[in-house]
């Protein structure tokens, strides 16, 4: 089969662990036979120093036109100081609109053979978790009303979460069609003791869930979602939340696997085409060849079984992951006394030798 795979590589360690996936699916092309093409496509901080703007509109163009999207991170502190709509960040905000992949899945595992990097208490560990987190990814505090303005006391800064019924329906549609596919229950996180936005939230939720008898519903509030997520995550199995209280819960379930470079993430919205990237950012500070690509061939296995339906060739992805893990080949952010220290490179060697 053949795709065309845009790359948008970005800054910091995103250039590398980009590389690391497209050898990966290199090695998937050649054992499975397709052909994949791989287009650049520069957003962030290296298409401000180069276009002057974080997302040039041919970005967009190659994006748009591919099959999927692979994505790096995005930032470092050279853009920092910059206005919002200058800075990298709005690029990857913006790509993501403009692709209107609305729904982030992320997934979030703890592997047995990682359990002692966990920094959860050994008892809570030994449960282990496999759980999925559901983001709305293209609307509420993100993309809502914004601004300054001259307040009682001085300069006020206000954004705005704002939800309407079809952005909060289809989001939560495709959490119970995930559950479907798992073990069945999903939990909707909401600050509706608060916020009129979590009410709709809600009410749209079990208005949904009228379509789906088989699958159990539980709505829990965000805050005592992070104490659950810290005591007990194996009780979760899909979650489906705002964009904002998805990204603070989906950096929080990373780091209880272990390091939140192993996380993947697929962004999709009505059609095939999505965008896949880890969800860590583009640390910065790291020594050239050091970052843990896994996160990011991770985001490549999602895209082989989200975008191109390949699912044997996404299996195998995984299971190359899975084996590199269990021999004892480690990146520093997940190495433990006994294991072999690898760098970029050599731990995605490891995983292409495993794919066969
Ligand atoms: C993420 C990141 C981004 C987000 C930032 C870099 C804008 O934290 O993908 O989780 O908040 O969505
Ligand atoms: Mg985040």
């Amino acid at each position: 089969m053949h795709k065309k795979i845009a790359l948008i590589r970005g800054d910091g360690i995103g250039p590398e662990i980009v590389s690391s996936a497209v050898r990966v699916l290199d090695k998937i092309a050649s054992v499975f036979n397709h052909d994949f093409t791989f287009v650049e496509a520069p957003m962030g901080g290296n298409a401000i120093d180069t276009f002057g703007e974080p997302l040039p509109q041919s970005t967009i163009d190659t994006c748009l036109s591919s099959d999927a999207v692979l994505l790096g991170a995005v930032g470092g502190k050279k853009w920092d100081s910059l206005p919002g709509v200058l800075r990298p960040e709005s690029g990857l905000l913006g790509i993501r609109k403009a692709m209107k992949v609305y729904s982030n899945i992320r997934p979030a595992v703890l592997y047995p053979s990682l359990k002692n990097r966990s920094p959860l208490r050994d008892d809570i560990a030994e449960k282990g978790f496999d759980l999925v987190i559901v983001r709305e990814l293209t609307g509420g505090i993100y993309f809502g009303e914004r601004g300054y303005r001259k307040g009682k006391f001085g300069r006020e800064a206000f954004d705005t979460e704002c939800y309407s019924e079809i952005e909060i329906e289809r989001i939560v549609r495709s959490a119970f069609e995930i559950a479907l596919t798992r073990s069945g229950k999903v939990t909707s996180i909401d600050k509706a003791n608060v916020l009129e936005s979590s009410r709709l939230w809600r009410y749209v939720f079990h208005e949904v869930a009228q379509d789906y008898p088989n699958v159990s519903t539980e709505d829990m509030l965000v805050d005592n979602a992070a104490m659950q997520l810290a005591k007990n995550p194996a009780q979760f199995d899909v979650i489906v939340t705002s964009n904002m209280f998805g990204d603070i819960l989906s950096d929080l379930s990373s780091a209880l696997t272990g390091s939140i470079g192993l996380l993947p993430s697929a962004s999709l919205g009505d059609s095939t085409v999505g965008i896949y990237e880890p969800v860590h950012g583009s640390a910065p500070d790291l020594s050239p060849n050091t970052a843990n690509p896994l996160g990011t061939i991770l985001s490549a296995a999602m895209m082989l079984q989200y975008s191109f339906d390949m699912v044997s060739e996404a299996d195998s992805v995984k299971s190359a992951v899975q084996q590199t893990l269990n021999r004892g080949f480690r990146t520093a952010d997940i190495f433990s006394d006994g294991n072999i220290l690898c760098s970029t490179s050599d731990i995605t060697d490891k995983i292409l030798q495993f794919i066969k």
